[in-house]
């Protein structure tokens, strides 16, 4: 569904952050990529999002490529996919109208926002805080209605940035069984990043080790865990490479 080749990118001209990154993610696969602070993960998540665009090489979405789009064309594209960041940023609403924003700015009939705000609403458990302030809500239950937010629109694939990174374990184990759910509930193919190797190892079904710019490895998740090729990444797994 994915298919990264050859991807470069700095934020500036003299500036090299991502350096010939290829990797592939298939349709209804958990990807997690983990890394050290720094190495590019949000970078490359925010290109796969469509929001920058590469410098060199191409990012391919069912084999086409965003850049030979028309500007409508491409906005259409960004309309298959949902991005979740490590803070929620919620807006001075109640729980429920930020649930709904997704369909109403695509302009969905007031009786469907309201049937799928519900089902939203009991896919994360909080059907109790439909009419709460979203910004009077605990961080986990505040990304819990992130992840409604983004879901409403049921993205073909989904972008999480750390979903978990400010939580604590109890609410870190909600928010990956939710991710489960979503995956497998709606087919949700979904691409996040994490510094957390357990959640990695938790939920992904590939994951792939970002180093200094590079994507040192990646693939099924269990070979990486327990006979990672590079030793990179077996350093890293280990906690022996010190970032
Ligand atoms: N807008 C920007 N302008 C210039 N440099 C940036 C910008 N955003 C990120 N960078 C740099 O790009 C590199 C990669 O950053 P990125 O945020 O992608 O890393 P990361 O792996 O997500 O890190 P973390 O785990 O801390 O979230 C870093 O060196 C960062 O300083
Ligand atoms: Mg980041």
């Amino acid at each position: 569904m994915i298919s990264v080749e050859n991807l470069c990118f700095g934020y500036k001209p003299d500036q090299s952050i991502l350096n010939g990154i290829n990797f592939s993610v298939a349709r209804g696969d958990v990807f997690a990529l983990m890394g050290p602070s720094g190495s590019g993960k949000t970078t490359i998540l925010r290109l796969l999002d469509l929001f920058i665009v590469p410098r060199q090489g191409s990012i391919l979405l069912d084999g086409v490529d965003p850049q030979q789009l028309t500007g409508k064309e491409r906005l259409a594209m960004k309309r298959r996919m949902a991005m979740v960041f490590e803070e929620p940023a919620l807006f001075n609403a109640s729980v429920a109208a930020n649930i709904a924003y997704g369909l109403k700015v695509r302009h969905e009939k007031r009786a469907t926002i309201n049937n799928t705000v519900q089902e939203m609403l009991a896919l994360i458990g909080l059907q109790k805080m439909a009419r709460k302030s979203a910004l009077l809500l605990s961080r986990g239950e505040a990304q819990r209605v992130a992840l409604a937010r983004a879901m409403i629109v049921r993205p073909e694939i989904l972008f999480l940035d750390e979903p978990t990174a400010n939580l604590d374990p109890h609410n870190v184990g909600r928010i990956e069984e939710l991710i489960r759910t979503v995956n497998k509930r709606f087919g949700t193919t979904i691409v996040m990043a994490t510094h957390n190797m357990g959640q990695a190892r938790r939920i992904a079904t590939t994951v792939g080790f970002l180093y200094a710019g590079q994507l040192v490895e990646w693939g099924d998740t269990e070979t990486l865990f327990t006979a990672a090729a590079d030793e990179r990444t077996t350093a890293f797994i280990s906690g022996e490479l010190v970032c």
